[in-house]
């Protein structure tokens, strides 16, 4: 389903404020394409070191996307970044979030957590607020599983960077509402996205394609086929990907790559989706890839 062809107007411009928790990689990222929008946005993080990185990387992104549109105009330039900026806030409780019509969780791809984090907005958010999960890989029935509101609840799936990655998967939980599944298609053509439509199954469409081919590329790596660099120039020249799979990896992180990689194996037993030791290893000494200066490749 391509939400451009989507006719509804009942849900229509619903969402008018978003708040986004978990302001890392994805979440500042989905902050930024909202404001852009004209929506007021919250940014929760429990790390206010994060939250002044994802602001400094807002401001730095607005500025590409501003010199885009108007490249000749540096007052409207700076007039957008300005009140772009200014529709955010950031904060390190929750409380001060859950005022709003859409909550988007970004933090770490691991269910407990999740879990946790939804329970606690379904008690202190608003009955009208929609809540969506961005996860890469687990389950959004179990991860809504303790919440009340599962008709107003589903999987809102953005890809890295946000800014720049046109589609947005919307996922539906076995209770969403029609209502709450128009307003999520309507809210993402809002924020400039193609939606395309997936079943709660693990991965949905990218990453469960995505997956092997990753997993395979670590194989390749760990078991000295060839160099990092020929692995990554090989699928560049040769397949006309804009990154290779190793470069894809330090940049969408490690941990979440491992993190997916255990859903993906967990749900369906395809081994090639099998631990992968050089992947663990490196997960463990804290080489996340570009997040923290060193993964594959080296950053400093
Ligand atoms: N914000 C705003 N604009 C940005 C940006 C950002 N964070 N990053 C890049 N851009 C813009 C640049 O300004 C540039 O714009 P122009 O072409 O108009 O000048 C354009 O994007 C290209 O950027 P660069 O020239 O800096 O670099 P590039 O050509 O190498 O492209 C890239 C960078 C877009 C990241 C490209 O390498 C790419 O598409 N890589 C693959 C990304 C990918 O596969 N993402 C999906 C990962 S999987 C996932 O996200 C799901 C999951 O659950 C893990
Ligand atoms: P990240 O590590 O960059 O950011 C996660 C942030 O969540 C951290 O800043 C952390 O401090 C914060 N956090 C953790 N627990 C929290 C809590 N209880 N309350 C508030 N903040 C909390 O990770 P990321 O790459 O942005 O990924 C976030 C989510 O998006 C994951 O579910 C991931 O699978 C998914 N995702 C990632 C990508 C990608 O390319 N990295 C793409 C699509 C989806």
């Amino acid at each position: 389903v391509i939400c451009r062809k989507f006719s509804h107007s009942a849900s229509l411009n619903a969402i008018k404020k978003v708040t986004v928790v978990g302001g890392g990689l994805m979440g500042s990222g989905i902050a930024q394409v909202a404001a852009q929008a004209g929506q007021n946005v919250t940014i929760v993080d429990l790390n206010s070191d994060i939250l002044e990185k994802a602001q400094k990387s807002i401001q730095n992104n607005l500025g590409r996307v501003a010199r885009k549109l108007y490249k000749d105009d540096p007052s409207k330039m700076e007039e957008f970044v300005k009140e772009a900026n200014n529709r955010i806030k950031v904060s390190t409780k929750i409380e001060d979030g859950v005022d709003a019509d859409l909550i988007v969780e970004a933090i770490v791809e691991l269910l407990e957590p999740k879990q946790k984090l939804f329970n606690r907005l379904d008690e202190l958010a608003p009955q009208h607020t929609i809540l969506a999960s961005n996860t890469s890989s687990i389950s959004i029935n179990e991860i809504g599983s303790g919440i009340k509101r599962k008709d107003r609840f589903g999987g809102l799936h953005f890809f890295n960077p946000v800014p720049v990655m046109r589609l947005l998967e919307v996922i539906k939980s076995d209770e969403m509402s029609q209502e709450t599944y128009n307003t999520m298609m309507e809210w993402g053509k809002s924020v400039g996205k193609t939606c395309i439509t997936c079943k709660d199954t693990p991965g949905f469409v990218v990453n469960r394609l995505l997956g092997p081919y990753s997993a395979e590329a670590f194989r390749m790596f760990e078991r000295g086929d060839a160099s990092k660099e020929d692995i990554d120039i090989g699928m560049k020249l040769g397949a006309g990907y804009p990154m290779g799979p190793l470069e894809l990896a330090d940049y969408t992180g490690l941990d979440t790559n491992k993190f997916v990689l255990e859903v993906l194996y967990q749900k369906t037993k395809n081994p090639v989706f099998k631990p992968i030791p050089l992947l663990n290893k490196m997960v463990e000494e804290g080489k996340l890839g570009i997040k923290t200066g060193e993964g594959i490749y080296k950053y400093k």
